[in-house]
């Protein structure tokens, strides 16, 4: 997969790209993750690239010369269209089906935004999906952006060590994962179910989908509107 990432602060990136999971994917080119900086298609000597709202009030809102223009230029840095995605808390809430959907993709584009907002001509004239993380509001999209870019990348055929893993994930089956345990075999004085150590495959899995019904009803109820799932 081919990542496009076009923002004012890509160094924000730096970080949480270099380890781990993310780390390795790009490693094992699994994952190209490029960037662009808006920025650099500012027009003025200043570099602006945002400017006040019209009709009055708080805060700056992003241009759309600069966003339009290094959105031009990085599709044609790549021959597959992709997906564009532009990050904003008024998109569609971001879960593991739309990571899943995501993760299908040959390349995404994603548009980072800061300030107030996007000028709405950007919103309007791009083909572009909006995706939220969540109904709060962050300084900008980097953050976002971010948490797409892991939620999708652990996904992707090579990403992790053990190819079943993503399935056993939380949300993969529409439940919470079931409750995992390691060693020492007592900790503290609990110890691990008898269960996970008789080594009946059958009845373990059978364990843990019962175990996972059981935290999806106590912790996250909205999960469970499937009846069948009950
Ligand atoms: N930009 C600012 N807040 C955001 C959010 N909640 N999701 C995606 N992009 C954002």
């Amino acid at each position: 997969m081919r990542i496009d990432i076009l923002t004012l602060f890509p160094e924000m990136f730096e970080s949480p790209l270099s380890h781990s999971i993310l780390k390795r994917a790009q490693q094992a080119g699994v994952v190209d993750i490029v960037f662009t900086n808006i920025r650099d298609f500012a027009t003025d000597c200043y570099k602006k690239v945002d400017d006040k709202p019209y009709g009055g009030g708080p805060g700056m809102v992003m241009m759309p010369g600069p966003v339009f223009d290094s959105f031009e230029h990085v599709e044609k840095l790549s021959p597959e269209k992709g997906k564009v995605v532009l990050l904003t808390p008024q998109g569609q809430k971001f879960d593991q089906a739309k990571a899943i959907e995501l993760s299908e993709q040959k390349r995404l584009i994603l548009i980072a935004g800061r300030y107030e907002g996007f000028d709405e001509r950007i919103r309007t004239g791009l083909d572009a999906e909006q995706i939220s993380i969540g109904d709060y509001i962050l300084s900008g999209g980097e953050l976002a952006a971010m948490i797409i870019i892991d939620a999708v990348v652990r996904l992707l055929a090579g990403a992790l060590g053990d190819e079943d893993s993503p399935k056993d994930d939380s949300f993969s089956g529409g439940l919470l994962e079931y409750p995992q345990y390691t060693r020492p075999e007592v900790f503290r004085g609990t110890k691990v179910p008898d269960i996970l150590l008789s080594g009946d495959h059958a009845k373990i899995a059978q364990w843990r989908h019962r175990q996972a019904l059981e935290r999806t009803k106590k912790c996250r109820p909205d999960l469970l509107k499937d009846n069948d799932k009950l």
